[in-house]
């Protein structure tokens, strides 16, 4: 292969051939593509763009880079969730238990956090004893027995996804349609799903901000997910606002414990039941989204995704009694303090991307690769848009290591919130169904 002839053609906005896409990416993972060589390619890609047909070379490609899960024949589907990513998202938190409890099996491979964005394995990392690093043949045993698990991918599935994303993170091409494309779907292809539900988010704290970029990314990814095989439906939700009362990698796992327990705050049930409703319909079990919703509710009430949950974290090597003496503590973190409203009125903004930055900050996110994480830290109690406030009510509680990072995100946090005299309606959740 001449691999700069290749380059060229791309430069020129030429269309690759499926088998040259296929051989790019074969080359590539072997390391016999040196890296400015492909970041040169991934620079003509995003300037460029690939069509359909090389979008789909290249996610194949890149799904058979490595190891594809498989599964024992069963009547229960396979199926799973994607986020693109906000903060206080832990939908998949309470969701895989529940998707189990309906019938389903869930292989949820899933990723840490990225930018200021929350991941859900480095929340999972808070419980005591839990792994989310196991090799394949127990990620299908846990899949097959329990009905899910939630882990992170083996070295062995999507290495070319790994390999390219780094380079993508260094050579500035993250923010491509198709490569985004390429990267999210390879991943869920590699757990040989039979539908996949897409939430792809949009607003200050997402990864694309306006809501027409959001569509556009998920017409793509539900158009290819479709062709690839898998039954894939995407969800256009806001996030301008954090998913629940809770962001931080403890407070989200709490908080997801609430929602399994039926007291969780109402947006996040909202979303949670509106994507088992969706899967349970794209594979059939359901006739209308209405019945579905009303399936997994009613399922999420009956208590059984809050024992499945139980049953997941110790199959995946958590200790119970431990987790459960966390849970009963109001606050794992060293200082804990309320940030109050100094005027009566409603809230007309809760700003996702201030929140998120605090928390990142205060070292619950990464700033760097090696970034160590302070599961404690976050925010709480998070007053949302359209709620009414009296004067000195409290609008958040931030978790902190210590006193002065404490006091530094005390003042950022009352950034965040703007009150207006005026009542205000919250903006929908959920905003467009794709696919
Ligand atoms: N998440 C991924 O896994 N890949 C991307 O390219 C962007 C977000």
């Amino acid at each position: 292969m001449n691999f700069l002839s290749l380059i060229e053609s791309k430069r020129e906005g030429k269309i690759l051939a499926p088998e040259q896409i296929q051989e790019i990416i074969h080359a590539f993972t072997a390391g016999k593509i040196p890296d400015y060589q492909m970041s040169a390619m991934l620079m003509a890609i995003f300037f460029r763009g690939l069509n359909t047909a090389e979008t789909t070379a290249l996610t194949l490609a890149m799904r058979d880079s490595g190891d594809v899960l498989k599964f024992p024949k069963d009547k229960r589907p396979l199926v799973d969730k994607h986020s693109t990513g906000g903060i206080g998202d832990k939908v998949s938190l309470p969701l895989a238990p529940l998707l189990a409890c309906l019938g389903f099996r869930v292989p949820m491979i899933s990723g840490r956090g990225l930018g200021i964005t929350g991941g859900t394995l480095d929340k999972l990392d808070s419980i005591p004893g839990f792994k989310t690093l196991l090799p394949a043949a127990q990620i299908t045993k846990l899949v097959q027995h329990v009905g899910c698990v939630i882990c992170g991918q083996t070295d062995t599935m999507v290495p070319a996804d790994k390999k390219i994303y780094a380079l993508r993170d260094a050579s500035g091409t993250v923010p491509s349609i198709q490569l985004i494309t390429a990267s999210i779907l390879s991943k869920k292809l590699a757990e040989n799903l039979d539908a996949l539900i897409l939430d792809v988010k949009f607003g200050c704290a997402a990864f694309m901000q306006t809501k027409a970029d959001a569509r556009k990314l998920a017409k793509a990814m539900a158009a290819l997910g479709n062709e690839c095989g898998t039954n894939t439906r995407a969800i256009l939700t806001d996030m301008n606002t954090p998913l629940g009362r809770a962001a931080g990698n403890w407070l989200e796992v709490k908080e997801s414990v609430e929602c399994l327990e039926g007291n969780g705050p109402l947006d996040l049930l909202e979303l949670v039941v509106d994507s088992a409703a969706h899967l349970l319909v794209q594979t059939k079990k359901s006739k209308s989204l209405a019945a579905a919703r009303a399936l997994a509710t009613e399922c999420l009430q009956s208590g059984a995704p809050r024992k499945k949950w139980d049953e997941m974290i110790v199959a995946q090597g958590a200790d119970l009694k431990a987790f459960n003496r966390k849970l009963a503590l109001d606050s794992t973190a060293k200082v804990a303090v309320e940030v109050k409203s100094d005027k009566a009125g409603y809230i007309s903004k809760c700003d996702a991307r201030i929140i998120g930055e605090v928390i990142r900050d205060l070292g619950g996110g990464r700033l760097t690769k090696e970034s160590a994480i302070n599961f404690d830290v976050g925010v709480d109690c998070i007053a949302k848009p359209g709620e009414r406030v009296e004067k000195s009510a409290i609008l958040c509680r931030v978790h902190a290591g210590d006193l002065e990072p404490m006091k530094v995100a005390v003042a950022r946090l009352k950034m965040a919130f703007e009150i207006s005299a005026r009542k205000i309606s919250a903006a929908p959740l959920i905003q467009e169904i794709i696919g």
